[in-house]
């Protein structure tokens, strides 16, 4: 049996493949990147090949004899359209005959209103339609998207937030080490809803409390205030609106759903939210 990592080289990628090669051997794994020299630094031992979503013909070759992938979503503003580019690995998919695909999805992809859910919709559908057997692992956020409030309250200043709802963080490693358990074994479930305990950023900044010893303000300010306060930090007038779009799908609720999935497919808790924290500060 033969497994693939596909966007292998990204920091989801990397953990995906180091689990998968514990779990069914570096022989078995091999690893796709669109950049196969940052790919072969990274895994000496793995055997790498090109593939780039926006080149049907490349990931067709890449793909050649795989049963079974761990399909890692791309980034939105390439030079195809995401939902096109991922289109290109289903096609691929269906060329080479894969028996089973995990897919990096978003939270609840099917209903959600949040724009970010529209690419990976039509490309759940899209795996639907082909026929490939498959698990859509829908991860709701990374803790390491709040990386800007935990360093302000390591830093003992005012940590601020504009979304008042719910997400359920958690390590990114932790989502990439379920994602590898599912292609790895029977997936047992169509669709997981990967999310630790849903928590307010109020609740997010007691734990930051707790894992620095600091005793900093949780401020939540409007929209408009936070994209300001980040352009007074130093960060244009794009990156800070990039930034504090990111809180929208909070703000709309649609990450405040709970789930066990991710426990279940780890076979172990969701890391302590107060041990991540100190995790990502210490990197
Ligand atoms: N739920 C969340 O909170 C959350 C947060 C962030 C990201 N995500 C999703 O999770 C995915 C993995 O996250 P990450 O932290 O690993 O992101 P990352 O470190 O930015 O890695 C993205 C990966 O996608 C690859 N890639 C981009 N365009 C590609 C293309 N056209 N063809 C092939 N590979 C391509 C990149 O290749 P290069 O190394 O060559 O650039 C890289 O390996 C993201 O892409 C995104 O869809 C979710």
């Amino acid at each position: 049996m033969k497994y693939a990592v596909t966007a292998a080289t990204g920091n989801f990628g990397q953990t995906a493949v180091k689990e998968l090669n514990k779990l069914v051997g570096v022989d078995n794994v091999v690893v796709i990147a669109r950049n196969s020299a940052k790919a072969v630094k990274l895994f000496a031992e793995n055997e790498v090949r090109t593939g780039d979503y926006e080149d049907l013909a490349s990931m067709t070759k890449a793909l050649a004899g795989i049963d079974r992938v761990l399909f890692i979503s791309s980034q939105p503003g390439g030079k195809v359209d995401r939902a096109t580019a991922q289109g290109n690995v289903v096609k691929a998919m269906v060329a080479d005959d894969v028996k089973f695909v995990a897919y990096v999805s978003f939270p609840n992809a099917q209903e959600s209103t949040t724009p970010l859910a529209t690419d990976h919709r039509l490309t759940e559908n899209a795996i639907k339609e082909a026929g490939i057997g498959h698990a859509f692992l829908r991860d709701n956020w990374y803790l390491e998207n709040e990386i800007g409030f935990l360093q302000s309250g390591a830093a003992n200043q005012d940590a601020l937030y504009w979304a008042n709802n719910k997400a359920g963080w958690a390590l990114e490693r932790d989502y990439a080490e379920a994602a590898a358990k599912v292609v790895a074994g029977n997936a047992a479930q169509e669709v997981y809803e990967f999310a630790g305990q849903p928590r307010s950023y109020e609740e997010l900044g007691a734990a930051l409390k707790e894992a620095t010893g600091n005793d900093f303000k949780v401020k939540q300010v409007s929209h408009d205030e936070y994209v300001k306060a980040l352009e007074s930090s130093g960060l244009d007038n794009a990156t800070a609106e990039l930034f504090a779009s990111f809180q929208a799908p909070i703000e709309s609720g649609d990450l405040a759903e709970g789930s066990d999935d991710l426990a279940k497919a780890l076979g172990r808790p969701v890391t302590p939210i107060v041990d991540a924290i100190k995790e990502i500060l210490a990197r």
